[in-house]
């Protein structure tokens, strides 16, 4: 067994977080979706609410080989609870030590459209600012064509991260199943980029340190 993880673990079972915010708990359940998805790609998966970060949450994050961020939609970006969360990261930022780590990002809202790309974006942006390498969605639109339906994966049609909507006035466990399958799709996929980039990073270092200035 190659043991060379960033946390020494196996390669081949790389560690995933899945780090995120819910107001209302209709973020939660995608979580979860998400992580089911990484530990059906065989990674060692953890989910931490941002809202409740202890100093032990925070190495669990530093130690991983990929983080997955999850924000409900508000007021058409992450909510403040996310940004509260990323704010606190901003001396990793500095020292660059989530550099060439795997992100990949999911959120929540209430419309079918809600202005949900505008979280994507932070998200991604906010991993591109740590140096981070994103994982798209990796599949095609669904519901857009007369042989499509609600039902089907990516039924939003989204390409940068998975998007779910959720009737306001559902209960957590409403979240609409398609969604939660693409969520697990995502969480699935990130996995197992995360174990190709690790195994290919046993023969190819990645060229991750800064040019000299
Ligand atoms: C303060 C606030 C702002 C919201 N802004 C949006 C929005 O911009 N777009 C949208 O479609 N839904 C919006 N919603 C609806 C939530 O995104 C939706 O209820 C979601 O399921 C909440 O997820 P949560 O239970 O994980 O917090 C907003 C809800 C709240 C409370």
């Amino acid at each position: 067994m190659i043991h060379n993880g960033h946390n020494g673990t196996d390669i081949a079972a790389p560690s995933v977080a899945v780090v995120y915010h819910s107001g209302f708990g209709h973020t939660t359940t995608l979580a979860e979706a998400v992580a089911a998805g990484a530990r059906d790609g065989g990674a060692k998966v953890t989910v931490l609410p941002v809202a409740t970060m202890t100093d032990d949450d925070w190495d669990t994050l530093d130690g991983a080989d990929a983080m997955i961020f999850g924000t409900a939609t508000y007021m058409g970006n992450v909510s403040a609870g996310f940004q509260a969360f990323a704010e606190k990261t901003g001396r990793r930022c500095m020292t660059g030590s989530w550099r060439d780590k795997v992100a990949a990002g999911f959120t929540n809202s209430g419309a079918k459209s809600g202005d949900k790309l505008a979280t994507l974006n932070s998200l991604a942006i906010f991993a591109a600012q740590h140096h981070m390498h994103w994982v798209n969605l990796g599949l095609g639109p669904g519901w857009n064509s007369s042989a499509g339906s609600e039902h089907d994966l990516n039924r939003l049609g989204f390409w940068l991260g998975a998007a779910a909507a959720t009737d306001v006035d559902a209960d957590p466990d409403q979240v609409h199943p398609a969604d939660v399958q693409t969520c697990r799709h995502l969480g699935q996929r990130v996995a197992l980029v995360t174990r190709q980039l690790n195994i290919g990073r046993t023969l190819s270092p990645a060229a991750s340190t800064p040019a000299a200035s």
